[in-house]
């Protein structure tokens, strides 16, 4: 085939999606169900519900990704999916599905790692230049990820409690505040002034792991203690702090990593990459380095969708790094 056509699917979590992907860097077709208006309702994904979603749109999905790329099965020379991690039942309806028509149409198998896909999603819009480093911030991930060349991930540093945003989601909870949590928080953190002094996890000196738990119970702590005493809280001067504590740590370890590894790219990652205070903050420090760039991905491929998952399975492809129909959904799967 003069061209390679992979039609890829992401169901780890709460957004059905399927894309066809033209030689690991063209997007065809990309097509996001998301499930968050039902997950709003609980306050968080539920994963039981997640499952059933997932299972009510694959198959449309599938059909206006394939339709709107205007490619037929027999065009493609591979299927690919997000293996894990992720909600096991979610990541099963994906990878049974991918499954299915790798059986029916005897097409090569990519089983694709979530956090490969979100590191990937840069080279949809970029060349990527190795060594590399990647800070993937997401609802459940927050890594570091060291890239001396492509399909070679080496984790450096990552949470050892909370996810960032996790963190996001929790904080804006108490805020009372809409799940997902993030952008509203982002949101409010335009409007104050980071005038709360809440903590910094900053770790054994170079250490490159993350921690946010000890700041999302400061602010619960700060809200609590107002409440008691009756002192009226300023939503968007919690929202500025806590964000200017979350940034501040992320870009100075990003930054440092850059340095001590000597990267030529630092690539951002993940849902939290559409954070404005984040984004403003990297872009201020990189500009620094004369000979490292930073690449910011557009915020429809920040959170989970497909196209990054195609743009992870080309390397694997190239790199003959296939899966077998035995493939299962891999709830902890290393990177
Ligand atoms: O990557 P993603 O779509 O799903 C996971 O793989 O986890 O990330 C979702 C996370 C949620 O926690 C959401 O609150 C957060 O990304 N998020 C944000 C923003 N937009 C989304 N967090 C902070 N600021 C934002 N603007
Ligand atoms: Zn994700």
């Amino acid at each position: 085939k003069d061209n390679c056509l992979i039609l890829a699917i992401e169901t780890s979590c709460d957004e059905t999606s399927a894309a066809v992907i033209k030689n690991g860097n063209e997007i065809l077709s990309n097509i996001v169900s998301t499930q968050i208006d039902i997950h709003k309702r609980f306050g968080g994904v539920v994963p039981e519900v997640a499952s059933r979603l997932h299972v009510e749109q694959i198959t449309l999905v599938i059909e206006e990704a394939m339709s709107k790329a205007n490619v037929e099965y027999t065009d493609l020379s591979a299927i690919a999916v997000t293996e894990g991690p992720g909600l096991v039942g979610a990541l099963l309806i994906g990878v049974n599905a991918a499954k299915a028509i790798a059986f029916a149409h005897d097409l090569p198998l990519i089983g694709v790692h979530h956090i490969a896909g979100h590191i990937y999603a840069n080279r949809l819009i970029q060349e990527l230049h190795f060594p590399l480093l990647a800070l993937v911030v997401s609802g459940g991930h927050t890594e570091l990820v060291y890239m001396k060349e492509d399909g070679e991930f080496e984790v450096i540093g990552e949470t050892r409690d909370d996810a960032a945003g996790e963190a996001y989601d929790k904080v804006a909870r108490t805020l009372k505040l809409p799940y997902p949590g993030g952008p509203h928080i982002d949101r409010l953190a335009q409007e104050g002034s980071a005038n709360i002094p809440f903590p910094r996890a900053w770790l054994e000196e170079g250490s490159y792991d993350f921690s946010f738990s000890g700041l999302k119970s400061a602010v619960i702590n700060y809200m609590h203690n107002a409440e008691q005493r009756g002192v009226e809280i300023s939503p968007e001067d919690v929202a500025a702090s806590f964000q200017e504590s979350v940034v501040e740590v992320i870009v100075t370890k990003t930054i440092q990593a850059a340095k001590e590894y000597d990267v030529k790219q630092v690539l951002l990652a993940g849902g939290v990459a559409a954070n404005k205070g984040l984004r403003a903050s990297l872009q201020k420090e990189m500009s620094i380095f004369s000979d490292k760039e930073l690449v910011i991905p557009p915020l429809s491929l920040c959170t989970d969708n497909a196209a990054m998952i195609g743009a992870a399975a080309y390397v694997r492809f190239k790199q003959g790094k296939l899966s077998s129909l035995s493939l299962n959904g891999n709830p902890g799967l290393d990177l």
